[in-house]
């Protein structure tokens, strides 16, 4: 979990972040250096991760599928699903690519991926930030939820489209909290800024950054949507995000942004009979690594330039 830092400063507003690094170019990342501290906030380890991690599975999978079928992969692809968490989709991927495809899911918390069983899965602990990976290996990457909690995301993304075969696709599904942010309710309306101050690291603008980043990836077909969740107390979706709250309580009050009585509150505040808000909008965007053979993206961003 990352330490609490001193106040960021201002609000950083609806503008994506800009990567704190120039541009790595085509050929990035020859030495990552040592490995960097973990940057997510939720362990695995905690009493309610599974379920939440359910419940988050249960509301985005039938988006996901069905962004994934629109991109018509062919059975036998080779598939590569990012930050898996239970692993839904690549379960999912599995049955969609047949015996004769292949899933490789990867997280860095592998335990719950690790009960899963399937004979075309292959499960590995795996820092997307770091570690290496085979260049062009892959005819399908997916990444869910992921990123909004890293620094350098463009990095990462051109590191991974360095994996991609040509004509691989690649499909990127992030949370941006800029309607939660513009929530009329005073109280749900303080959560983004709580966690973002908590967790520098991460993006509060994801999702809409992605609509940008999406055109600097060199990638061919590239399209978007978004969908808007609306929590409604007594609904699954609520105790997702009360479940949510709740982890989140304890590193809000621990900044000085929250105290104790407002983490409590904003806990609550899904359950609330009089509640309607607007929680995340999921983003995604897809595209397609071009056939034509270049030099510059056909190795790996690992490789030594
Ligand atoms: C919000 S969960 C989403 C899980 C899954 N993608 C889904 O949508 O159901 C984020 C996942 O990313 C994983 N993760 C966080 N940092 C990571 C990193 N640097 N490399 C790989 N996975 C990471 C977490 O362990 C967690 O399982």
């Amino acid at each position: 979990m990352s330490q609490p830092v001193p106040d960021p400063g201002p609000d950083p507003g609806p503008d994506p972040e800009p990567d704190p690094e120039p541009d790595p170019g085509p050929h990035p990342d020859p030495d990552p250096g040592p490995d960097p501290e973990p940057e997510y906030a939720f362990s695995h380890s905690a009493a309610d991760e599974a379920r939440r991690l359910e419940l988050f599975q249960a509301r985005l999978d039938p988006l996901t599928i069905r962004r994934i079928e629109r991109l018509q992969l062919s059975r036998g692809a080779r598939c590569l699903e990012i930050g898996a968490g239970r692993g839904s989709i690549a379960l999912w991927l599995c049955g969609l690519v047949g015996p004769e495809g292949e899933v490789t899911a990867t997280d860095i918390q592998p335990e719950f991926l690790t009960r899963l069983s399937a004979a075309n899965l292959t499960v590995r602990q795996h820092d997307v930030r770091v570690d290496p990976m085979p260049a062009g290996s892959f005819d399908f990457i997916h990444l869910r939820a992921v990123l909004m909690h890293l620094e350098h995301r463009m990095k990462i993304l051109r590191r991974v489209v360095s994996w991609l075969a040509p004509g691989g696709w690649l499909l990127v599904e992030e949370p941006d909290f800029g309607m939660w942010q513009a929530d009329y309710d005073p109280v749900w309306a303080g959560h983004p800024r709580a966690w973002h101050e908590a967790f520098p690291h991460g993006s509060l603008s994801q999702g809409r950054a992605l609509l940008r980043q999406i055109h600097n990836l060199e990638l061919a077909e590239v399209g978007a949507d978004a969908e808007l969740d609306v929590v409604t107390p007594g609904s699954a979706l609520a105790e997702f995000y009360r479940l949510s709250m709740s982890a989140l309580a304890a590193p809000s009050v621990a900044t000085g942004v929250l105290t104790r009585e407002e983490a409590a509150a904003l806990t609550a505040r899904p359950t609330d009979r009089d509640f309607l808000g607007c929680g995340f909008a999921y983003f995604g965007a897809w595209g397609r690594r071009r056939f034509i053979a270049d030099h510059a993206t056909s190795r790996s961003a690992d490789d030594p330039a």
